[in-house]
């Protein structure tokens, strides 16, 4: 199993704690936002005697409720179409084991998640990149790529929209172009869409589900976690209309037994969550992508696209080597007695050497801080003494 890139950096941020210095952390994602309130009231509400199983798919009556707030954004899901999953992430170790056998394969843009690697591992599939480029913004690589890359093996395009780690929102065109690749090679469609309600400047964010001809082949992967900031519920749903894959899936389910009891209610609660929440958590967003985006543009030798989707933005940096700034970052260097702490890109990455001047930036800080994080950036790369570019 390879290592978080996200984490592996942490013994040196502990040791930097430990002496005093405090630690901004653009490393991870975990939201600032608070959870909506009756969330957290119905879980304080709960009459219950014992703490039992929930059925293997979820409760009914979420599922249902599930079903609707789909509805609500245009797509016709049913509750059968729906499994309610200990987060997203064994949403999508359910999703890999249901459509492969080992030694299977699945395209993924590169730079991504880099938790598909471990899910991929875990499933026998091995996971084949295709590179998005920074210089594109991350844009969906041309079907020519793609097509290089299909074999006997592939069972799969996977995708994230919009995207962790880059942020990139997929145009409604280029979701076309991957169902046509789709439908032509018979492959399934994954679209990790955890952070579909993040989509700034007033664009929108199309879902696999609503492309028609893709009924039998597209598969959602989904979560509490982002949307209502409830990471800790660990709650999450794998979405088909492919009703065998949704039986094999299902048997996945049955052997872990169930999803958490005590989250689902809190999870179907944030369902009844209103449109001025989200408006006004985009709205920070927003403001703190701006913040980041600018500021970092400012910087000389920074190249930093400006992402429509989710809370994350991918730099490159004036440095031969990401990682080794970021551990120097943690280890030599503080202003003011203060540091960051970022997350080196390479590990979001498949093909070996791509990435290793790039960063990851999470804005999930308050926009002081990260304002001051910016200016210890900045600060950081006119002293940093080892293999500038
Ligand atoms: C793109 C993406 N997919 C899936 C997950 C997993 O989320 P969870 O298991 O908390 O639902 C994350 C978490 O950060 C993520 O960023």
């Amino acid at each position: 199993m390879p290592e978080s890139p996200i984490r592996k950096l942490a013994p040196f941020a502990e040791a930097a704690k430990f002496q005093g210095k405090t630690v901004y952390h653009l490393n991870i994602g975990q939201p600032d936002i608070q959870t909506p309130p009756q969330a957290i009231e119905a879980v304080r509400k709960a009459d219950l005697d014992i703490l039992a199983y929930s059925p293997s798919d979820g409760f009914p009556s979420y599922k249902k409720a599930l079903a609707e707030y789909y509805g609500q954004h245009g797509l016709d899901i049913q509750a059968d179409d729906l499994l309610v999953t200990t987060g997203g992430s064994e949403a999508i170790l359910f999703t890999l084991n249901s459509i492969s056998d080992p030694g299977d394969e699945i395209i993924v843009p590169e730079p991504f998640y880099a938790n598909y690697n471990g899910f991929g591992i875990s499933a026998g599939v091995n996971v084949v990149p295709v590179t998005a480029r920074i210089e594109d913004d991350f844009s969906l690589p041309p079907t020519a790529e793609f097509e290089k890359l299909i074999g006997p093996n592939t069972r799969a395009i996977m995708i994230c929209n919009p995207g962790n780690p880059t942020g990139y929102l997929y145009t409604q065109e280029e979701l076309e172009q991957l169902r046509s690749i789709c439908l032509e090679h018979d492959l399934f469609l994954i679209a990790d869409e955890v952070y579909r309600e993040f989509a700034y400047d007033g664009a929108v964010h199309h879902s696999i589900l609503s492309l028609e001809g893709l009924e039998e082949h597209a598969i959602v992967i989904d979560s509490v976690s982002k949307r209502y900031s409830m990471c800790g519920a660990r709650i999450g749903c794998m979405i088909s209309r492919n009703n065998a894959l949704m039986a094999t899936a299902l048997k996945y389910a049955q052997a872990r037994l169930s999803p958490p009891t005590m989250a689902q209610i809190a999870a179907e609660a944030a369902l009844k969550t209103d449109a001025a929440y989200y408006r006004s958590v985009r709205e920070e967003y927003r403001q703190r992508r701006d913040l980041l985006v600018d500021g970092m543009q400012s910087i000389d030798g920074v190249l930093c696209p400006r992402p429509k989707g989710a809370f994350y933005a991918v730099a490159q940096l004036p440095v031969d080597n990401a990682e080794r700034f970021a551990q120097w970052l943690l280890s030599a260097f503080s202003h003011e007695g203060k540091t960051i702490m970022i997350a080196p890109a390479e590990g979001f990455y498949a093909t070996p050497g791509m990435g290793l001047n790039q960063v990851r930036l999470a804005y999930v800080l308050e926009k002081p801080k990260l304002e001051e994080s910016v200016a210890i950036l900045k600060k950081a790369l006119g002293e940093y003494p080892g293999g500038l570019l």
